[in-house]
């Protein structure tokens, strides 16, 4: 028996090409005492995939080698087991790779109970969830509203406090907007396009939405933060930072998440000016999921109370086959997807 797998042909100038992945037909190989077998049905698009692809040693993770299958999370279920700890119709997620079968053993996959489906372990409860709530929960520690007599004591001024979110409509922002939400903070969210915008607003209860592609973006910011700025969650880069790093209130503090912005260009756009961060007492502080795996559980727990009072909506954009892995990775930066970007096989 065979399966296909996708693998890294060459490495990308720019956008990923048609020349930078191959297709490529593999012989099923028996399993040894230890390991099992399982069967692939859905794989994670994610933007760091360009930085994976990039020759560049020095980041935090070694580079995607060339003939090396495609370094991706996916979800699948055993089909073949000789370990008894995955047995048969186990399902399991981690970094399966584009890949239509693997071989895993003990620990290289995690458990993913019957009750949760492939989308939520890869979106809300999978790497973007995780990442969603470290950065808005640990690092930004956003403080949930209150009742209205402790507002007043606890909050600066009595007002809540005030999150700014750019990628919002993406699948890490948009669990992070829908947190804040809850938790009665003050949310404003920027994304590129006018769906996206209107989706945050009348369907995940905004505060203010910025299409950042149409909209002055330094003047909405403005309008939209009159109590001005307490905690900035950075999924993309671009004009956004400096308004918000000029915003900021006394110890505000900045996620640095992503900077999909910057992932094409040579040249990293210029940062806002640091004086800010002195006047503010402000923190900036970037951070990486993987270097938090191992509290995945506990990432997961934070997650559903939310979860459970129906407060995150999973919203997932599922391409079919294999094959779009490949073109569909350049989705996440021209910005054509709404949600978790997955493959399902
Ligand atoms: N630090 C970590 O551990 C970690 C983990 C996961 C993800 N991330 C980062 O978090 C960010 C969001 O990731 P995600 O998985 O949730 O992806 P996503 O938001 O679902 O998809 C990427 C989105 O980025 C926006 N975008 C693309 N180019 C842009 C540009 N030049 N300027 C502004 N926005 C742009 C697009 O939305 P619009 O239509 O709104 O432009 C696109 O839909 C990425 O930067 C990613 O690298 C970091």
């Amino acid at each position: 028996m065979s399966y296909n797998a996708i693998v890294l042909q060459q490495y990308p100038e720019a956008l990923i090409d048609d020349e930078t992945f191959a297709t490529q037909s593999f012989n099923e190989q028996p399993l040894q005492q230890g390991e099992f077998r399982v069967q692939v049905s859905h794989l994670s698009l994610d933007p760091a995939m360009r930085g994976w692809v990039s020759p560049d040693p020095s980041s935090y993770i070694p580079p995607v080698q060339l003939g090396e299958v495609m370094r991706s999370l996916g979800f699948g279920v055993v089909t073949e087991s000789l370990n008894e700890n995955y047995p048969v119709g186990t399902q399991v997620t981690g970094m399966t790779g584009w890949t239509e079968q693997l071989i895993a053993k003990e620990g290289e996959l995690s458990i993913v109970p019957q009750s949760v489906d492939a989308e939520m372990a890869l979106s809300v409860l999978g790497m973007p969830g995780l990442t969603a709530y470290l950065g808005y929960h640990d690092i930004l520690q956003a403080q949930q509203r209150q009742t209205q007599s402790q507002q007043v004591s606890e909050l600066q001024n009595g007002k809540p406090q005030t999150i700014v979110v750019t990628g919002a409509a993406g699948a890490v922002g948009s669990v992070v907007v829908q947190m804040a939400v809850a938790d009665g903070l003050r949310v404003v969210a920027l994304a590129g396009s006018e769906d996206k915008v209107r989706w945050l607003k009348d369907e995940l209860g905004v505060d203010a939405a910025i299409n950042y592609k149409t909209d002055n973006v330094a003047e909405a910011l403005t309008e939209a933060t009159p109590d001005g700025i307490d905690l900035f969650f950075e999924n993309t880069g671009g004009e956004a930072q400096h308004t918000v790093i000029e915003r900021m209130n006394p110890h505000g503090k900045v996620a640095v998440c992503g900077l999909i912005a910057d992932y094409h260009s040579a040249t990293p756009a210029p940062a806002p000016s640091w004086i800010n961060l002195i006047k503010r007492r402000a923190t900036i502080e970037g951070f990486v999921i993987t270097d938090h795996f191992y509290r995945a559980q506990e990432l997961a727990a934070g997650i559903m109370p939310y979860l459970q009072q129906g407060k995150i909506q999973s919203r997932t954009h599922v391409l079919e086959g294999l094959e779009a892995a490949k073109a569909g990775v350049n989705m996440l930066y021209s910005g054509d997807n709404t949600g978790k970007l997955i493959v399902k096989l």
